[in-house]
């Protein structure tokens, strides 16, 4: 049987850098104890306002559809959310309630480029990145991020990369894998850069809530990316619920109606008792979101600390998200040959960062998503494994 040319945009993506992990899953059914910290999959429990409210939402609900754009309630609490946030106007209309962050990505994307059109992102980019591009039938153009600036964006490099083609720019922060927080000056530099060559600026911010080193800058609020900025971002981290599938894409009204347009063809609106579910918690900013950001940012420092004593590595403590980037060329190993013999010897999962894009070969992504106490424990067996490696030499 044939099938369409789609399937080859959408093959591959990221595959090689899941195998690890899919190794280590097997060594875990076949019995070995297994520490994973491959996953952005938080540990913490949600708050039980959230699960106490879908599952009231859910006896209560008549089980129909839901609006194809999501609740008018939910859309309206999303905007506010924004509105409060980035002390710019958000509308109901601005906001179409998505299959997480991933879904809002995707059908953004395909309302805003198509054949023989160009979106710059930056590379390192996020797994499903190349995908979500090729799939609308533009060309992705990486750009490297400054590596030797803590993976900050290189602006004169984005700007050369501009042609007629260029439809958008997709930036990512606080960035996975990297840990990068663009600062303000960046973010206000890559609007601009939107604004002169008439780009929309497509601004992934499902970290937000887990920026340490400088304040998370939505693009919604840059006067510069006005009537330009597409914002997507979920519930999935901050509020450790990534499989309710709750996120939004923010944008101008008629990219929003587009968007819903998409939706209907692809999933027909979302559960509503999710979405009510998660009412109360869009209108508030919830203890419980600031203590899991919190206990990123300590096991970040803890973790960077402790792996700083790894002979033949380079680390240091993210800006943001739920990822430490450790470095480990100065080993002569490549990240999956590091990744692999460290599964091997002591049990530890951690995600080999090559196929990533070239800008972060020979890293590793290690998950800060375990307790302090279990984190740190599989951060000296790295640390031991690394000495095993010094004294083989
Ligand atoms: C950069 C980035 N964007 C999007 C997503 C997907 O988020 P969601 O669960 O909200 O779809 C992830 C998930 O890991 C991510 O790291």
């Amino acid at each position: 049987m044939k099938f369409s040319p789609l399937v080859d945009s959408i093959a591959g993506g990221g595959a090689d850098t899941w195998k690890v992990h899919d190794r280590a899953v097997a060594m875990k059914a076949a019995g070995r104890a297994v520490t994973f910290l491959t996953i952005g999959d938080p540990d913490q429990a949600p708050a039980d306002l959230i699960i106490e409210g879908a599952r009231a939402a859910l006896a209560a609900h008549h089980p129909g559809y839901a609006p194809i754009a999501g609740q008018p309630a939910v859309r309206a609490a999303i905007a506010a959310r924004i509105a409060r946030r980035t002390g710019a106007a958000c509308a109901a209309a601005n906001v179409v309630v998505t299959q997480g962050a991933q879904a809002g990505l995707y059908c953004a994307m395909q309302c805003i480029a198509g054949d023989g059109d160009e979106v710059i992102a930056l590379d390192p980019v996020y797994a499903t990145y190349g995908a979500v591009i090729a799939a609308t039938g533009a060309r992705m153009v990486k750009v490297p991020l400054d590596a030797g600036r803590g993976f900050h964006p290189d602006l004169a490099a984005i700007e050369a990369a501009v042609t007629p083609r260029t439809r958008a720019i997709l930036i990512n922060s606080p960035h996975n894998p990297t840990g990068a927080v663009f600062d303000e000056a960046e973010k206000r530099a890559l609007a601009d850069i939107c604004r002169r060559h008439d780009l929309w600026l497509v601004s992934d911010e499902v970290y937000e809530d887990m920026a340490f080193a400088r304040p998370h800058l939505s693009a919604w609020s840059l006067d510069e990316a006005a009537g330009r900025a597409v914002v997507v971002s979920s519930l999935s981290k901050s509020h450790a619920i990534p499989g309710f599938r709750l996120g939004w894409a923010a944008a101008p009204p008629a990219l929003a109606g587009h968007i819903a347009n998409l939706l209907m063809c692809l999933a027909f609106g979302g559960p509503p008792f999710i979405q009510e579910g998660v009412l109360p918690a869009l209108k508030t900013d919830l203890p419980e979101v600031a203590a899991l950001c919190e206990d990123y940012r300590r096991r970040g420092q803890a973790m960077a600390a402790l792996l700083a004593g790894a002979p033949g590595c380079v680390v240091a403590a993210p800006e943001g998200g739920m990822f430490l980037l450790l470095d480990v060329r100065p080993t002569g190993l490549t990240s999956t040959e590091f990744a692999v013999a460290l599964l091997e010897a002591h049990g530890v999962a951690v995600l080999p960062c090559d196929a990533f894009g070239p800008n972060v070969a020979g890293r590793l992504r290690i998950s800060l998503t375990l307790p302090d106490d279990q984190l740190l424990a599989a951060g000296r067996r790295i640390v031991a494994f690394c000495e095993s490696l010094r004294s083989a030499a």
